[in-house]
């Protein structure tokens, strides 16, 4: 899975950028503030239709201009595809090869990508938002039906607590609510207790080669909910009066988490601040194997600027790592020089420069 050829237009900073990234490794350098994260979060919204750095979509678009746009030629084993992800003040256009996606499921499970980046080191010890997010990226690729439950599941248990609040817990319109979101609920407490099933099994080899020895990994999914749909929806209904008090619901998917502990001790209040790091990476490269076999390719990698983050030991085993990685890598860096990936990109690596948002081949 290659990214061949990439146009950018109007995104963030980025007025015009056209390049042929390499099928190894592509490092682009730049200064603070030159447009570094910008170039892979335009290469993940090309391939996704989202960003992976925030959920206010038209943030992306450039100050000033109307709308952006991602377009790239994907190579998958020998076949091509023209991808383009548009976005306008309303609306997301995707297609490929100029047949309109209908869904932006089936979009973004074409071309898998993984992202490292900065904020994801308090993976493990940072809000459980973080760690259902994960969960959701996995279960996108073994059942994209899976973020038509979780919209539907929100909606419902939205309504269900705007009928709560005005109408009180006999509010005949309760029951049509609490049936979507007990079978909506369910299904995604399934689907994300498959997830963190394969992603245990990965993290813990993954943090074998990152994390200190001796040490051993293990997560533990904690579901807010049931898988079982009867069992959520009485939950839902009992819970009335005390949902109606609190305004919001204490039982449900939004309640899920994942339990780290490494040898038996939990991550979040008895880790060292590197052990943590350590979880954290061990995570993501779990991730990376997950996709990597859901989805029966090598992922395409981001790496945004997670030297600036990690100490000299840590970068080298992430580079290590990456030295038998065999798929296209993106890594970006205000260092330089500064990092020696001599030993990475066995299939080829270019140097590109970011300066306000142009990019250039350095040579
Ligand atoms: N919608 C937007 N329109 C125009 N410019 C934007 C938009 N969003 C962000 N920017 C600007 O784009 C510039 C590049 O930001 P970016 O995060 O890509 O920099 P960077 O090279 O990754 O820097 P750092 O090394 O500090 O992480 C910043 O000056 C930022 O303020
Ligand atoms: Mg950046």
């Amino acid at each position: 899975m290659v990214f061949e050829r990439v146009a950018v237009r109007t995104f963030r900073n980025i007025v015009r950028v056209d390049f042929e990234p390499v099928s190894g490794m592509n490092v682009i350098v730049g200064e603070n503030g030159q447009g570094k994260t910008s170039l892979l979060e335009a290469l993940y919204f090309g391939a996704t239709s989202r960003s992976f750095r925030t959920d206010r979509a038209g943030d992306m678009i450039q100050q000033g201009a109307g709308a952006a746009s991602v377009r790239m030629r994907v190579a998958e084993r020998g076949i091509r595809r023209e991808q383009t992800a548009g976005l306008g003040p309303q609306r997301r256009l995707l297609a490929i090869d100029g047949v309109v996606a209908s869904t932006a499921a089936g979009y973004a499970t074409r071309t898998p990508v993984v992202v490292f980046c900065p904020g994801d080191l308090g993976l493990a010890v940072g809000g459980a938002a973080e760690r259902r997010r994960l969960l959701d990226r996995l279960a996108l690729f073994a059942h994209p039906e899976t973020v038509g439950f979780r919209s539907r599941y929100a909606r419902a248990m939205k309504e269900r607590q705007e009928a709560l609040s005005r109408r009180g817990t006999g509010a005949r319109e309760l029951d049509a609510f609490e049936a979507v979101a007990g079978e909506c609920g369910a299904r995604l407490t399934e689907a994300r207790g498959e997830a963190a099933a394969r992603l245990a099994e990965a993290a813990v080899v993954a943090f074998r080669g990152v994390g200190a020895p001796g040490l051993d990994l293990a997560l533990v999914y904690r579901p807010g909910g049931s898988v079982l749909r009867e069992e959520f929806v009485e939950e839902l209904a009992r819970r009335r009066g005390r949902d109606a008090r609190s305004k919001v619901s204490g039982y449900g998917p939004q309640r899920d988490d994942l339990e780290l502990t490494l040898s038996g001790r939990g991550v979040r209040r008895l880790a060292s601040q590197g052990q943590q790091r350590a979880v954290a990476l061990g995570l993501k490269l779990a991730e990376l194997e997950c996709v990597r076999l859901c989805r029966g390719v090598q992922p395409i990698l981001l790496l945004d600027d997670v030297s600036s983050e990690l100490d000299d030991n840590r970068v080298r085993a992430i580079y290590g790592h990456l030295g038998e990685w065999e798929g296209q890598v993106f890594v970006s860096t205000a260092r330089g020089e500064g990092v020696d990936f001599a030993e990475v990109g066995r299939r080829g690596r270019a140097d590109w420069v970011m300066v306000g948002g142009s990019l250039s081949r350095r040579v």
